[in-house]
């Protein structure tokens, strides 16, 4: 089993990662805030395949959680998280304390805009923002090759390959497919706060997506339909509350589609309540 490095402090994580690049290796970085799932361990595993050294970090980052939201109750389990990793070929886990990265005085964000306004935007003001700025941070802290996301966030996804295009980040960012429970749920950190009788009725989504995108692939409905088809199946479900979302958008633009005129690919997105517990979840269409 090998020996993960724990590094805490920004500095020497950069003379590590510069260490590497001299020596012309290859950094695979895959950006976490903890608690991992399997979905988590197919991205470390895919960053160890295509690169000589990987670097996982561990931060739970405060600015990107809205007062109300579970920043506090967000799950930690650094001791776990490290022993599920010694099984990977991981080489560094940078795992930084708030204050090591927002020290007092801080005062630069980074924004990602239009893109950031719509979907989760919308329900989380300044979420993105803070996703934007953290991983701006640890991409210059880290001097990844390439950095390795989930297509569950697809919208963080789309707006941090925007972003490293926009301002010229040398770094592949790469996106990764979703992986699911046994019953089609999206893994998520998260879905450790359900009840067992939530976490029944959190099947009901991706029960929607794939009859919405069966449908769509068919021709059996037209794009235009799609958020109704999305959110009469999920209203089914009792415990289903608060849909924030649910339709098909553009899968560059995030844009909502309401035209039926679409070819090529369409995404599917989702996000409500189930109980306390905000779950979000997505499916790409080809039509
Ligand atoms: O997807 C996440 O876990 C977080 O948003 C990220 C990218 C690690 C930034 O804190």
């Amino acid at each position: 089993m090998k020996k993960i490095e724990v590094v805490r402090s920004p500095k020497v994580m950069t003379a590590l990662a510069k260490e590497c690049l001299q020596e012309g290796l290859t950094i695979g970085f895959v950006p976490t805030m903890g608690a991992f799932h399997k979905g988590h361990l197919s991205l470390v595993k895919r960053s160890t395949a295509e690169n000589d050294v990987s670097v996982v970090s561990i931060f739970v980052n405060p600015a990107q959680f809205g007062p109300s939201e579970d920043f506090k109750r967000y799950p930690r389990d650094l001791e776990g998280d490290l022993e599920k990793l010694r099984e990977l070929k991981v080489d560094t886990v940078f795992s930084p304390e708030p204050e090591d990265l927002y020290p007092g005085g801080y005062l630069t964000y980074v924004n990602v805009e239009g893109l950031s306004e719509g979907l989760c935007g919308t329900f989380r003001p300044g979420h993105f923002r803070g996703v934007a700025t953290i991983v701006t941070k640890l991409f210059n802290i880290v001097l990844p090759t390439r950095a390795y996301f989930g297509q569950k966030d697809y919208q963080q996804a789309r707006i941090l390959q925007t972003m490293a295009s926009d301002l010229n980040m040398d770094i592949d960012v790469i996106v990764c497919p979703i992986v699911r429970e046994e019953d089609g749920l999206a893994m998520s950190s998260r879905n450790a706060y359900m009840d067992e009788e939530e976490r029944r009725a959190a099947t009901i989504i991706y029960r929607a997506l794939t009859k919405i995108s069966n449908m769509l692939a068919h021709g059996e409905l037209p794009v235009s339909r799609s958020s109704d088809g999305l959110r009469n199946i999920l209203l089914s479900e009792p415990l289903v509350d608060d849909i924030q979302y649910a339709s098909a958008y553009d899968p560059e633009t995030l844009e909502e589609l309401k035209q039926d005129d679409c070819t090529g690919e369409v995404l599917l997105a989702v996000a409500l309540k189930i109980g306390r517990t905000r779950l979000i979840d997505n499916m790409i269409v080809k039509i």
